[in-house]
């Protein structure tokens, strides 16, 4: 990798320095097995898995097999929902919680024991601490499984979830104030400080997806004293804007409504820098996104992500809900089609690069850096 990929290592690290890494993947395999815990309960309670035909608890290998679709019902899905039982159910049986049957049927699932339960609540809060994370991750956690029923009837939104009572405060938690986000958006913003630096004009910057804008905040420092013709922040939603103008005061700082799944409005060869912290997996092509993205790049201009490559059942119980669309799964048009997978692996996130004409610079964190139990990560690529 280039000397760009080790000075953004250096200052994401130097960004979280004495952190003790040791316990990363233990850690997240904890938070993990919770919600894994969580959902079995939630299904024998609720669904008819885990019951014989007569409907009592049946005993191992009495369990009749069923499709995921009827367990959808069982638990009262709304119809854009329904695809998430199937979507848990596949993670529950890669977890070994629930047996599949050749034709993709669900049968003997895991029944939690109170004790496994209580276990499992009880290192929920020191892994959140070896992670970084603040009080709040542990309350969405918690509220996600309480909530539900309400969130797979479509009673309550993911928002009220993400942002209780309006305050973004849980969402700066999942995407800022935490180990992996302080690591890759310190080495983000090196990223920038490199580009203003070897940059012969005001720099012309598009961020796409900016959401709260927790990647923005670390990011606008790198370039204080910069010449920047502007930075356009862009989101789907008017909501993540209207907040944006009260949180930054940058003279730079533009705002736009922007869904990635139609044109990106620029003209071509205009940017310097493209910016997408986890939201290019919204794209239903992502290969396109890219492509499409890297035409609008000057020369030399470059496309920083933050993404994920793994989908952690930690994130189970909240995130589905954010991707449903008004009729049901979102569109997939990549590798992804015909899967509930949200997310490219770290070899589909570096093809899709590359395949949109980038050459990739920064590919971290390294792979024996405990932080890619965590998988996030940070790609930077060069037109
Ligand atoms: C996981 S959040 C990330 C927010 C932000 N980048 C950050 O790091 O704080 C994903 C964001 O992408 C936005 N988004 C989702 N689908 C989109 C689309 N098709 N076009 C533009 N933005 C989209 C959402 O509104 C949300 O703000």
């Amino acid at each position: 990798m280039s000397p760009l990929n080790d000075r953004a290592d250096g200052a994401g690290h130097a960004a979280i320095a004495g952190a003790d890494l040791s316990g990363t993947a233990g850690a997240v395999a904890d938070l993990d097995r919770l919600i894994l815990l969580g959902l079995s309960a939630h299904l024998h309670r609720h669904s008819r898995l885990g019951r014989s035909a007569a409907g009592l608890p049946a005993g191992p290998g009495q369990d009749p097999a069923h499709e995921a679709d009827t367990i959808a019902g069982d638990l009262g899905a709304a119809p854009r929902h329904r695809w998430i039982a199937g979507h848990w159910l596949g993670a529950l049986h890669e977890a070994g919680l629930v047996g599949r049957d050749a034709a993709g049927r669900f049968h003997d699932l895991h029944a939690p024991r109170r004790a496994e339960l209580v276990t499992a609540r009880t290192r929920m809060e020191a892994a959140r601490l070896a992670l970084g994370y603040p009080a709040e991750l542990a309350e969405l956690m918690l509220r996600s499984l309480r909530l539900l029923p309400s969130l797979l009837s479509d009673e309550v939104g993911v928002q009220a979830l993400l942002y209780p009572d309006g305050e973004p405060a849980t969402a700066e938690a999942v995407y800022r104030g935490n180990l992996i986000s302080r690591y890759l958006n310190a080495a983000a913003a090196e990223v920038i400080r490199d580009l203003a630096g070897r940059s012969t004009r005001p720099l012309r910057i598009l961020e796409l997806g900016a959401g709260i804008g927790a990647t923005t905040a670390d990011l606008l420092p790198a370039l204080a004293g910069r010449p920047v013709e502007f930075y356009l922040f862009t989101d789907l939603s008017p909501f993540f804007l209207d907040t944006a103008r009260r949180r930054f005061d940058a003279g730079f700082l533009r705002y736009a409504l922007l869904d990635i799944a139609h044109d990106l409005p620029r003209r071509p060869d205009e940017l310097d820098l493209i910016v997408a912290a986890t939201m290019a997996h919204n794209a239903p092509h992502v290969g396109r996104l890219l492509g499409r993205a890297a035409a609008l790049l000057a020369p030399g201009g470059r496309v920083l992500l933050i993404e994920t490559v793994r989908e952690h059942p930690q994130s189970l119980t909240s995130m589905p809900f954010a991707l449903s669309t008004h009729d049901g799964p979102p569109r997939r048009l990549d590798g992804r089609a015909g899967t509930t997978r949200t997310y490219l692996s770290r070899e589909e996130w570096l093809s899709a690069l590359e395949g949109g004409g980038l050459r990739v610079e920064v590919d971290l964190p390294r792979p024996a850096d405990p932080l890619t139990a965590l998988s996030q990560r940070l790609f930077v690529a060069t037109r």
